[in-house]
């Protein structure tokens, strides 16, 4: 097992070897890896079915493909010291048995995979081309005995997580209202869960997969206050730690 320190160094320097795993993963030729994480945004909103709420969850799970491996690949590479402090943050509150619910090609599972404070992750993740990646780049960093994949959080058979991290998720999900409710009943007193939020398609509809559906938004609200009481952390990102109240 790496100290925290350690593992940080690691994603700063190149973020868990990604662009290699990228390269050999998806068969690519070195020359053309740059152009496919340049390409990768566009490509992704130009696939998006649009507003059509029931639509969203197909999308994640079987339209997009490769593309949000790059899309993803592409923005833990460029805005590496958000996600640097992403992971000083679930370092300070991640122990014993983690949840990463919608893990993306698997930064923050993959870090909580490798301290020693965690006893195990559950990776979960709609999209099956995410859970072959990262259960790949798992054994190419070997954790793979800390991690297992799942599709929901219903296959883990987990009642009760220690840590939960639900990171750039939640803006994706048809009713994230609801999703706060599932992870209220999977949390005991001592849980820690990490939520952010971003309800915004942005200036010229750059992320049209975003809910910003203004009643969604309040409902959200709503039931987070009434729910869970925030942990105070110093680091100056906008994700939050919450118990339950
Ligand atoms: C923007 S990515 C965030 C990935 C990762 N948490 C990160 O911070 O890089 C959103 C992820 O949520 C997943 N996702 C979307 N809807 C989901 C659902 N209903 N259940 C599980 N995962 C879902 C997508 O497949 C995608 O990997």
């Amino acid at each position: 097992m790496k100290n925290d320190d350690f593992i940080l160094k690691e994603f700063i320097n190149d973020a868990f070897n990604l662009k290699s795993h990228l390269i050999e993963f998806l068969s690519l030729e070195e020359s053309d890896l740059e152009d496919f994480l340049r390409n990768a945004k566009m490509n992704l909103a130009s696939l998006h079915p649009g507003d059509s709420l029931g639509e969203v969850s197909d999308f994640y799970e079987d339209i997009v493909g490769d593309r949000h491996l790059a899309d993803l690949a592409a923005w833990h590479i460029s805005s590496k010291d958000y996600i640097a402090d992403t992971l000083r943050l679930q370092q300070r509150f991640s122990r014993d048995l983690v949840l990463d619910f919608g893990g993306g090609i698997g930064t923050h599972a993959l870090a909580n995979a490798m301290s020693s404070k965690v006893e195990h992750v559950f990776f979960v993740d709609i999209n099956q081309t995410n859970r072959i990646f990262v259960e790949y780049r798992a054994k190419k960093l070997g954790v793979e005995n800390k991690l297992t994949f799942c599709k929901t959080i219903q296959e883990t058979e987990i009642s009760k997580f220690d840590s939960i991290v639900c990171l750039d998720v939640l803006e994706h999900l048809p009713d994230p209202t609801s999703q706060l409710d599932i992870f209220y009943k999977i949390m005991d007193s001592k849980s820690v869960a990490l939520f952010n939020w971003y309800f915004y398609k942005g200036e010229n509809n750059e992320y049209p997969f975003h809910i910003d559906d203004n009643e969604i938004i309040e409902g959200f609200f709503k039931k987070l206050q009434l729910n869970f009481t925030e942990v105070f952390h110093p680091i100056l990102i906008t994700t939050r730690a919450y118990k339950k109240s």
